[in-house]
């Protein structure tokens, strides 16, 4: 690590975690202590949540109960099946989840027992409920009546059938898999971080995750997918990229999906996703958006040496699927939620109020001047 620096919070240890650990310079990400990699090859999202939760992987039995449990709890209470269709439709899909989730919290059978059984159960049902709830939040946005969840498909294969009212084929359910396992945890991302302090005072699980999604929702972290689909929709063709990432550069706007605060070299999820994209886009025979981007990495990696990161290639992937842009954030939410979770049952367990100082940079002492003589 570099010396640390105040603004940002760049490179300054912030806490001790057993779940996520990241190489910025050789590129690696491991969940506790499994390369993601191996992860997106082999693993289910479930494993994963499971991985994350108990720091070791289930054996068959395991699994196979917890993902019955995750099934048994996918369905939303009515209340708030309600207050969805009461959401303005254009209202963004991130600031609906927001409230929903804020709302679940009213609802919570548990209220206010804050044992660490009681902690776990409300994370297992907001890993089940989040595919539910971001589905039916979009199927009202577009006049459409919400899809009850089905409990013989895969939690990834079950979100796109409730946003589509059909089952995915088998290509679109194992690639949304593999973006939940890529997504699922970071260590103490923007998001995460804000759980994590929102738990530190002991408040509740909802009020650590809904500041989560708030987090996560601007465009300098998980908001910045729906940018870089909007980016390739402007550029609209490969042999436009160079000359829009030139006089973006030159204007001084950010590159959505470039850069990243802690790989110096490319990300590692960008690698898979970047293979991902192109095989959706092959198997549609639409290889535009993915052409477009491998353009807009050539020109951007050239020009200021910066890597595309998670958001970058799961834009084009997600499109090419036909998912609508507004829903890439979301998504991202429906696999972060497990990592959120994972954290601030980690904070539960051994807490301390996370309370940072700042260096104060205001004027020094002044004399009390009298209203009349201002
Ligand atoms: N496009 C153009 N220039 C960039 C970019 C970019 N995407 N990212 C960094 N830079 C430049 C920046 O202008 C600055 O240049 P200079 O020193 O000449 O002023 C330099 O690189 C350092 O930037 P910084 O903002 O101080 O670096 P940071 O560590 O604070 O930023 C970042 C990290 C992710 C906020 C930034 O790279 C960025 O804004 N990227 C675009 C948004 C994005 O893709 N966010 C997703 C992050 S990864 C997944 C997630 O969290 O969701």
């Amino acid at each position: 690590m570099t010396q640390p620096n105040p603004a940002g919070l760049e490179d300054v240890v912030a806490g001790t975690s057993e779940i996520c650990f990241i190489d910025g310079k050789e590129g690696r990400l491991l969940y506790r202590g499994y390369d993601v990699r191996d992860l997106a090859e082999h693993a289910s999202f479930e494993e994963v949540v499971y991985l994350l939760w108990h720091g070791r992987l289930p054996n068959r039995a395991e699994l196979d109960a917890f993902v019955q449990q995750l099934r048994s709890l996918q369905a939303l209470p009515g209340q708030v099946l309600d207050l969805i269709q009461h959401i303005p439709p254009a209202t963004h899909p991130m600031a609906a989840l927001r409230t929903a989730v804020s709302y679940l919290g009213t609802l919570d059978p548990d209220q206010e027992d804050q044992s660490q059984e009681a902690n776990l159960r409300r994370a297992t049902r907001l890993v089940a409920q989040f595919p539910t709830l971001v589905a039916a939040i979009q199927r009202v946005r577009q006049g459409k009546e919400p899809v009850a969840p089905r409990r013989d498909l895969s939690l990834a294969a079950n979100f796109l059938y409730m946003l589509r009212g059909e089952e995915p084929s088998p290509l679109h359910a194992d690639v949304m898999n593999v973006a939940l396992v890529l997504h699922a945890d970071h260590e103490l991302n923007a998001s995460t971080f804000a759980a994590r302090v929102v738990a530190a005072t002991l408040s509740d699980m909802y009020s650590a995750i809904t500041a989560a999604i708030g987090a996560l929702k601007g465009p300098l972290h998980g908001g910045a997918n729906e940018q870089v689909m909007r980016t390739l929709l402007e550029i609209g063709s490969p042999d436009k990229a160079e000359a829009w990432v030139k006089e973006a550069l030159a204007a001084k706007r950010r590159i959505m999906g470039f850069g990243h605060r802690v790989y110096k070299t490319e990300d590692p999820r960008a690698t898979i996703l970047r293979r991902l994209s192109r095989k959706v886009a092959e198997a549609a025979g639409d290889l535009r958006w993915f052409e477009i981007s491998q353009a807009v990495e050539k020109v951007v990696t050239a020009e200021k040496g910066l890597y595309p990161n998670v958001d970058f290639y799961s834009a084009s992937t997600y499109y090419v699927m036909g998912i609508p842009f507004e829903l890439y954030t979301p998504i991202f939410a429906v696999s972060r939620i497990s990592g959120w979770t994972a954290h601030v049952l980690e904070q539960y367990a051994n807490n301390r109020l996370i309370r940072p100082r700042a260096e104060y940079t205001g004027p020094t002492r002044r004399e009390w001047v009298p209203l009349e003589q201002r």
